[in-house]
């Protein structure tokens, strides 16, 4: 009765009282209640406050509309109680939002967004993403701090792991489609999430991989390279964006005028909201950009960041940076709107309360189905002499080793904040199911990824001799990515190096399986296993995923969505880098060079000297249990207008003998141009299943979009010349079938 009551008022006020509202409506609403709100009142709106349960200290702030969005509260009766309080004993009864990090499902965990990537499958990431929204709004949870749409060229950098890896089209790509599952088709239902793509900007070229750390870009890199993914998000209706810790080119985020209103709102029209990232407005002051909270305040504001995430800089300063007319209160109008707008789009005005009858939905069969799909279709064959797959009937005795065998807390990976582990299956468990216990002979080897102690080592050599072949778990922890979690040796922690070269020695053939939050450099362990598997953390079905896998049960279909070094010193390192002057001829090795060999006799090209050129496997690589065949692509014509499209078509066969999915690459290059063109840049890409010996013809089509390149910020055009094309299986392989542009004018693309 008394719900009934308040939304006859709202909608009153409103002028409109339908479930899904129009924009107008939306704006209107909008504008009637900035009209009524109190100075207090709107800067409430601006403050974001973690949630400590439901205490009098959150409520009074909440009853007095002190804050407007709370993150981090995930019991639903909290969340109704608090809302209560919002939606029945605040005077202008706005709602609360809730939000958390749901970087990678709620409880049913799927892959890293990393993993989630190598799926090269949008549709999966979207299912992913949708299943996450279901399950975390049946709590109440209406807005993820989700996608991370950061490029990422350096693995040193943890958070390399929560992003979709080192391509700009890939990343876009992927970040849209999540956006779409977290939204739906329409924000309002109630089992959707406002999706936020974040970090607004260039975080991930945090300088040396080093987290936080300073980024120095030059404007048309940032505009080619780091910010198309917010802008594919902003289009696909991204509800929210966050900015970075980071300063670019010596400006926070936080404080970026530029960034966060002259191309965010005035350049691509985003009318959403704009969170900082935690704490970052009063970072602004270590960042030796603000000299206090105060100011730091009043630059947020100046910026356009609508919501302040625990820095307590608005709700401390405002008020006084009002009165003393240093902030207009009508420059706060549109970041309260901002905010509004959001809760009116997610229908909260009039659907404020988790439905209890229906709360906490988890683990629904579907969502664990989708999740072992996600992970059997993002791990990655990266070599294999023919021991995978190892039938059943193949084998009597496997010797499952390693510390990632059994850790079902690892295996989630980073930002797993709602992980029950106890529901996460391990690959000890599902092996044990799928060959039989008796079949199955388990030693760890090492209690952990970074264990340095030897004394498993015995022991699991033992149950290698005893069994036909060896299954290696190993990789990273969870904690060894994410956050603040970053690494300068990429390569494989403790002693699980040393393990492997010992268990090789048992004379058995020995597969190697890594799960990790990164590209790792594993050149000697890869060259020591017959088989490389690499899964970025899985999630909750992991285990029954990779037994599927290693069996034969489901095919590899997975490719690297960054390249992987041979050696940590490599990086960054990424495929759609320049040629340089003198690109690189050889791979000398540093062996090879004879003593006192003389200055230029090594050659004087672009490669290093203990690591050769290019990286251990390219982006875009992949095994499968099935071999696949490309024919020439075919080029609807050999010549086109600067304006003009072209369509690019190949037959794709599986040559094997059994079914498999492919990810047919079309990259391009552009010869020369005013400004020197990456050796490949991803342009599209499709994933077929086959049969063996099937045939089916992708088709892509190049506009001058795709071959326009940015000669000014927000200025693209495309350049007469010739250009190459591939559809290839990586970003290594193919061969290029030329086309020429002819000057039509010079075109403005966008
Ligand atoms: C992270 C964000 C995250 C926020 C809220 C920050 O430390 O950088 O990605 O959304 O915390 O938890």
């Amino acid at each position: 009765m008394k719900k009934l009551f308040i939304t006859a008022v709202l909608s009153a006020c409103c002028g409109a009282g339908a479930l899904a509202m129009t924009e107008a409506q939306i704006d209107s609403c909008v504008n009637d209640l900035v009209g009524r709100m109190t100075l207090d009142e709107k800067i409430g709106q601006l403050n974001q406050r973690s949630g400590f349960g439901y205490v009098p200290e959150m409520a009074g702030l909440v009853r007095t509309g002190g804050v407007g969005s709370i993150l981090n509260e995930t019991d639903p009766e909290v969340v109704n109680k608090l809302q209560r309080e919002a939606v029945e004993n605040s005077r202008l009864h706005i709602p609360l939002v809730f939000a958390r990090d749901v970087i990678h499902g709620f409880k049913t965990i799927f892959p890293i967004p990393l993993g989630q990537a190598a799926s090269w499958n949008p549709a999966l990431v979207e299912e992913g993403s949708r299943i996450a929204a279901d399950e975390a709004s049946s709590v109440g949870i209406r807005w993820t701090f989700s996608p991370m749409v950061d490029v990422a060229r350096d693995p040193r950098w943890g958070r390399m792991a929560e992003g979709y890896g080192e391509d700009t089209y890939l990343t876009a790509v992927m970040g849209v489609a999540a956006v779409k599952g977290y939204q739906g088709d329409d924000l309002s239902a109630p089992n959707t999430m406002a999706a936020c793509a974040k970090h607004f900007a260039a975080y991930g070229a945090s300088e040396s991989g080093r987290d936080y750390n300073t980024t120095w870009i030059p404007e048309l890199q940032l505009h080619e390279t780091y910010l198309p993914p917010f802008k594919a998000a902003a289009d696909a209706g991204a509800a929210t964006f966050m900015c970075s810790f980071n300063d670019i080119n010596g400006v926070p985020s936080s404080g970026n005028k530029v960034l966060l209103r002259d191309i965010l709102r005035d350049s691509w029209g985003f009318d959403g909201v704009m969170v900082s990232d935690w704490g970052s407005i009063d970072q602004m002051i270590p960042h030796g950009f603000s000299h206090d909270l105060r100011e730091a305040a009043r630059q947020g504001i100046e910026a356009g960041v609508d919501i302040d995430m625990e820095s307590y800089a608005y709700c401390s300063h405002l008020r006084d940076l009002v009165e003393k007319g240093e902030v207009k209160e009508a420059d706060l109008d549109p970041l309260v709107a901002n905010v509004l707008r959001l809760k009116y789009r997610l229908g909260l005005f009039e659907n404020p309360y988790v439905d209890m009858t229906t709360a906490s939905r988890f683990y629904a069969p579907a969502s664990l189905d989708a999740a072992r799909r996600a992970v059997e279709e993002s791990a990655i064959l990266l070599s294999n002499s023919g021991i995978l797959p190892i039938k059943n009937s193949k084998v009597s005795k496997i010797a499952v080793i390693g510390p990632m065998a059994d850790a079902a807390y690892d295996q989630a990976g980073t930002w797993s904040f709602d992980l029950e582990k106890d529901r996460c299956v391990t690959p000890l468990a599902a092996l044990r199911e799928m060959y039989g216990k008796e079949s199955v002979i388990y030693v760890p080897g090492l209690e952990h990824s970074r264990d340095n102690s030897t004394k498993g080592f015995a022991a699991a050599v033992e149950a290698a001799r005893n069994a036909d072949v060896v299954v290696y778990f190993g990789g990273e922890e969870a904690v060894l990515s994410g956050e603040a979690h970053c690494r300068v040796d990429l390569s494989l922690p403790g002693a699980q190096s040393a393990l492997l070269d010992e268990l090789k020695s048992a004379g058995k053939p020995v597969v190697l399986v890594i799960q990790a939050g990164r590209s790792l450099a594993i050149a000697h362990e890869a060259e020591t296993a017959d088989a490389t598997v690499f899964c970025f953390h899985g999630g909750t079905m992991t285990g029954p995923a990779l037994a599927n896998l290693i069996s034969g049960k489901a095919n590899f279909s997975g490719r690297c969505p960054v390249s992987f070094p041979r050696m940590s010193g490599q990086v960054p390192i990424y495929y759609n880098r320049k040629n340089t002057g003198r690109p690189a001829q050889d791979m000398t090795l540093i062996n090879d060079i004879p003593l006192e060999a003389g200055q230029t006799s090594t050659g004087c090209t672009s490669y290093y000297l203990d690591a050769g050129d290019g990286p251990l496997f390219p982006f875009g690589y992949g095994l499968s249990y099935t071999t696949f065949s490309y024919s020439e692509p075919k080029l609807s014509a050999s010549q086109i207008d600067t304006d003009g499209s072209l369509n690019v078509s190949c037959t794709v066969t599986n040559t094997g003998e059994v079914e498999g999915s492919e990810v047919a690459q079309l990259y391009i290059r552009d010869h020369v141009g005013s400004l020197v063109r990456p050796v490949r840049e991803l342009r599209g890409f499709e994933k077929v299943t086959l049969k063996p010996g099937e045939s089916r013809e992708v088709t892509f089509t190049l506009n001058p979009d795709d071959l326009a390149f940015f000669i000014a910020p927000g200025r693209k055009i495309v350049e007469p010349g010739e250009f190459s094309v591939w559809v290839s299986p990586n970003s290594a392989e193919g061969n290029p079938v030329k086309f020429n542009v002819v000057e039509n004018s010079l075109t403005l693309a966008k």
